[in-house]
């Protein structure tokens, strides 16, 4: 058996040190789960698309687990396409890079092989996000009759793959296409998301789709259109031969924070 603790958005930074608090109970639950690998779906700092001190104390931070540590860049920690205030580039991405390498990674687990990508490349336009789906599908190619675990930021989308473009809330269409073309030539198993700072699970197909919830905060009104529950949580993934067992848990110690109620601290525009 192959235990994956799965982390997201904890958006810990250190001026605006709000979550910050919520490392140590955070680390303690995470290491009483004795995984095998911890990973985290990004947003792991605050602001680090803009402060160097986050991406310092967060690697500070993660580095005092005692199982291996993997992440993925959320839009806090390298900016995003289409936003003007955060863009994607190449200052974000050397940064993100110095504190945490690659961007993406892969490894094989049980007969699975487990992989993360950068979803805030998708539809930059960027070389980077070109040769991320070259990288990807020689992965894929290569894995054999192994199922796949795909691991990235954003959920490719919100109900499936016909959705409509959901703003910042999913990839885009045009590159989830791509992903779509990509899926279906391989047995994808388990897609694993944050970002939306909902705890949800959905099976489509073989695939199920889960949504990592937040250890920061959740949103109320810009998500009363979204499914899946607003809490705090984390996630177990125990892969074993072929199967995975998904369990969903919710973190009572770590205080239920609403961003609407501390937006003005945390992100003062
Ligand atoms: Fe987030
Ligand atoms: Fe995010």
């Amino acid at each position: 058996m192959f235990r994956v603790v799965q982390i997201s958005d904890t958006h810990i930074g250190r001026t605006r040190a709000r979550f910050a608090r919520n490392w140590a109970p955070l680390r303690d639950w995470i290491e009483g789960q004795k995984p095998d690998l911890v990973h985290h779906c990004g947003d792991l700092t605050l602001d680090g698309a803009d402060d160097e001190a986050d991406f310092e104390l967060c690697a500070q931070l993660v580095g005092s687990l005692t199982t291996p540590f993997r992440v993925v860049p959320g839009n806090h920690d390298i900016g995003m396409p289409r936003n003007a205030r955060q863009i994607v580039n190449d200052t974000r991405l050397a940064r993100w890079c110095r504190y945490f390498g690659a961007d993406r990674w892969f490894l094989d687990a049980e007969d699975w092989r487990l992989i993360g990508f950068n979803a805030m490349l998708l539809g930059s336009g960027r070389a980077e996000e070109e040769a991320q789906y070259s990288w990807l599908a020689a992965r894929m190619a290569e894995a054999g009759s192994r199922r796949i675990a795909w691991f990235c930021h954003q959920p490719l989308f919100i109900h499936g793959f016909d959705d409509p473009d959901n703003g910042y809330w999913s990839v885009a269409p045009e590159p989830r296409l791509r992903l779509e073309a990509l899926s279906k030539r391989f047995d994808i198993g388990l897609v694993c998301s944050g970002h939306l700072h909902r705890e949800r699970q959905a099976t489509i197909g073989d695939t199920q789709y889960v949504w990592c919830p937040s250890a920061s905060f959740t949103v109320a009104d810009a998500q009363s259109h979204l499914p899946g529950a607003a809490v705090l949580g984390a996630v177990i993934l125990d892969f074993e031969g072929r199967t995975l067992r998904v369990r969903q848990v919710r973190l009572p110690a770590l205080p239920h924070v609403w961003i609407e109620d501390v937006a003005a601290e945390i992100y003062p525009r």
